[in-house]
């Protein structure tokens, strides 16, 4: 009996096998939990006040916003901690989280995101150089509950991101 196709055309194929290669090389992360050891060193320092990417179940500030909310099109406020969702290293989707990190320590925000160390990328370039204090991390993290690559993380190095407010002369 002829062995039933999984993909319907060779293009398809090769588009998944591609997917799952570069989720391998960079996790995935778009449900997965700080470490709470990481969170507790950060926040013992900068004492958060927003999450600005989560839900109900993994939030780690009283307030919070979840995708319903879109954080994209929030303000952020205060003291935020930032722990974005990103799928297998896609180059864009890191990008409007710094980026918006960035324009909020502009608006008097302070604000930490943890993200891949992809310092390759033009998001890194563009969002993080001489503009966030970058605190390169020992290890590679494993991040809890949420769905890896391989049914977990750790498949990448990360790096902290500090934004602090603007300081008007
Ligand atoms: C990597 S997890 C971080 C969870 C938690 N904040 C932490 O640090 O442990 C990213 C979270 O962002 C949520 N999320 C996805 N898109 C979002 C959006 N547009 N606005 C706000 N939260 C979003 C996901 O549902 C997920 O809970």
């Amino acid at each position: 009996m002829p062995r039933r196709r999984k993909h319907k055309t060779n293009a398809e194929r090769q588009r998944a096998y591609r997917t799952r290669k570069r989720e391998s090389r960079y996790g995935y992360n778009v449900e997965g939990g700080t470490p709470p050891e990481i969170f507790q060193w950060l926040d013992k320092e900068f004492g958060f006040t927003l999450d600005v990417c989560a839900s109900p179940e993994n939030a780690k500030c009283e307030r919070f916003y979840t995708k319903q909310d879109d954080a994209l099109k929030q303000d952020w406020t205060g003291v935020c901690w930032c722990n974005p969702p990103y799928r297998g290293g896609r180059v864009d989707e890191v990008e409007h989280w710094v980026q918006k990190a960035y324009e909020s320590s502009l608006a008097g925000a302070t604000v930490v995101c943890l993200v891949p160390a992809q310092t390759d990328r033009d998001w890194f370039h563009d969002w993080v150089l001489n503009k966030a204090e970058i605190r390169f991390l020992r290890h590679r993290l494993w991040f809890t509950g949420g769905r890896g690559a391989h049914g977990t993380f750790g498949h990448h190095p990360s790096v902290v991101l500090v934004y602090r407010p603007a300081t008007v002369e």
